[in-house]
């Protein structure tokens, strides 16, 4: 049975494990993983202690975008295995205490999808072509796209397409590929049909719905251009024609209301990439998104001010609507926190020390596969390489791949255990002594990255039911940064690179790095957190 707490559902403070099935586990050697493969590898997350799991798409998909670009959103893609696969995925998931979390993407669908086959073969202004984003060609600029709008893959967001009448051709948009045709949220039947698939994956037994770009979906009704920055300054975003627009908050009401009538506490999870705060917490108002990630963290660097300033920020506009923030240090998107924090042994004891302050803080948090492994991001050889902004960016960005390699569970050679003897090689390749990294090895060593994910994710659930959500910063050297949970635990960061004396600490409850006894006061190593008892 799932955990439940009264008063205090499990998306306000739990820990959510985020799954990309293609990469976890492997059931029928076929070099991808697959749904049986992470139903088989549940007793893991278990293990770990989280709430929730969240499963990347794995419906029916050409997988140009890695299942990012849908046929069907109703069914499940043979790749990865069948409906029933699902259910008793679901099912296994429920029995050890787990929720699950399947993924929404509203923005767009495959460029397969019978809706885009139906609008190619419809005539410009007809039913079919209004559910896409069409817009007609300048006769006298018949080159120019309609605004200067580009994909997040690189390029022109406009592509031209014929009319099977012989009639003039017409632009479509793709905030991604081409092959993920934008839908216009302005047509009635877009709502209506995505409605229907949030009441369909709850009805059938799933704890929530995380939204693929929540903040995109309706697009500026004059579609004026974007300027500088699009898809780059990140801190922008809000000013983007085709984010942040007004129509999403009366979508997501409506949605909520659903939701929230429905039995169980389920939740709708947004991928609302907004680095304004104040513009991001609007979407996590008491009547809105359940949840919205907090990218926060993950974009701001290794100084002391800097995560001062953006935690406290955050904190604050959540607040301010009653809401908590949902933070993630890593993803399937982004490049693991091991190497961004400058890779090696330094990068590592980065990557650890981050994990006891993102797990210590008020709010939810998300684990990324592979991050309570502390793996590093891979780097591929050019032929590996599968995601489209590799091809798009014209060879000059890698993409996101190197964070997307299948995970080692065994320390042995072959696929460490990802697939089963004799199965075809990982759909990206494992580098060489993967398998020291690997939940096997990692499980029989008491110092190892994963032992300190157990053991906060665990003590975490034990003190934040006596702590309280408000978070009061002590006063330190300017390279540490430390807090306290309300009249509760403690946590310190040195983000210097010289040890700094920490005073007032009773006891120290879980560390980063090996620290000495605590009595009253303690030296923190350089890039190493503690939780500790206040004195
Ligand atoms: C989200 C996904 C990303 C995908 C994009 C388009 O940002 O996390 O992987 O490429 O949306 O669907």
């Amino acid at each position: 049975m799932t955990r439940s707490t009264p008063g205090r559902p499990w998306w306000r403070g739990g820990v959510c494990y985020q799954v990309y099935v293609r990469s976890f586990a492997d059931s029928n050697g076929d070099g991808t993983g697959d749904l049986p493969g992470v139903t088989a590898r549940l007793p893991h997350l278990a293990s770990l202690g989280v709430d929730a799991v969240w499963l990347t798409p794995f419906y029916p998909s050409p997988m140009v975008d890695g299942g990012y670009d849908i046929v069907d959103h109703r069914d499940v893609d043979p790749l990865f295995g069948s409906l029933a696969d699902l259910d008793a995925l679901v099912a296994e998931a429920h029995r050890l205490g787990l929720r699950v979390v399947c993924d929404l993407v509203p923005n767009h669908t495959s460029d397969r999808h019978p809706w885009f086959r139906a609008a190619l073969a419809a005539p410009p202004s007809s039913a079919a072509r209004r559910r896409y984003v069409f817009h007609p060609v300048d006769k006298d600029h018949p080159d120019r796209p309609p605004n200067d709008w580009r994909s997040a893959f690189g390029g022109s967001a406009w592509r031209r397409v014929p009319s099977p009448d012989g009639g003039p051709d017409e632009w479509y948009l793709h905030l991604f590929s081409p092959e993920q045709p934008d839908l216009n949220w302005d047509d009635p039947q877009v709502p209506a049909e995505y409605a229907d698939i949030v009441r369909w994956w709850l009805d059938r037994g799933v704890d929530g719905l995380r939204i693929d770009m929540a903040h995109a979906l309706f697009k500026h009704p004059d579609l004026v251009d974007a300027g500088a920055g699009q898809h780059t300054e990140f801190r922008r975003n809000h000013l983007m024609p085709f984010f942040d627009q007004a129509p999403l908050h009366t979508l997501y009401r409506q949605w909520r209301a659903m939701v929230d009538a429905m039995p169980g506490e389920r939740a709708l999870i947004g991928e609302v990439c907004l680095f304004d705060a104040d513009r991001q917490a609007r979407y996590v108002r008491p009547d809105e998104l359940h949840q919205a990630f907090t990218f926060e963290l993950l974009e701001c660097d290794w100084s002391a001010p800097a995560l001062r300033d953006t935690i406290g920020r955050t904190l604050e506009a959540y607040r301010r609507v009653g809401a908590l923030p949902a933070w993630v240090l890593n993803s399937h998107d982004a490049v693991r926190t091991l190497t961004r924090y400058g890779g090696g042994e330094r990068g590592l004891r980065r990557a650890r020390a981050a994990a006891l302050l993102m797990l210590a803080l008020p709010g939810a948090a998300y684990v990324y596969q592979g991050e309570e492994l502390g793996l590093p991001q891979v780097d591929l050889p050019d032929e590996a390489l599968r995601d489209p902004l590799w091809e798009r960016s014209g060879r000059t960005l890698r993409g996101r791949d190197g964070s997307r390699v299948p995970i080692p569970w065994t320390v042995d050679d072959g696929t460490y255990g990802f697939s089963p003897d004799g199965a075809d090689p990982p759909w990206l390749p494992q580098p060489d002594g993967w398998g020291a990294l690997s939940v096997q090895r990692q499980t029989a060593d008491p110092e190892s990255t994963l032992a300190l994910y157990r053991s906060a994710i665990r003590l975490r659930r034990a003190l934040s039911d006596g702590a309280a959500d408000e978070l009061t910063w002590w006063d330190t050297g300017s390279d540490v940064l430390a807090f306290r949970r309300g009249d509760g635990f403690g946590c310190a960061v040195n983000v210097g690179d010289r040890a700094a004396p920490l005073t007032g600490v009773d006891r120290v409850l879980l560390a980063s790095a090996p620290v000495p006894p605590a009595c009253r006061s303690l030296l923190l190593p350089p890039d190493a957190a503690v939780w500790f008892v206040p004195a």
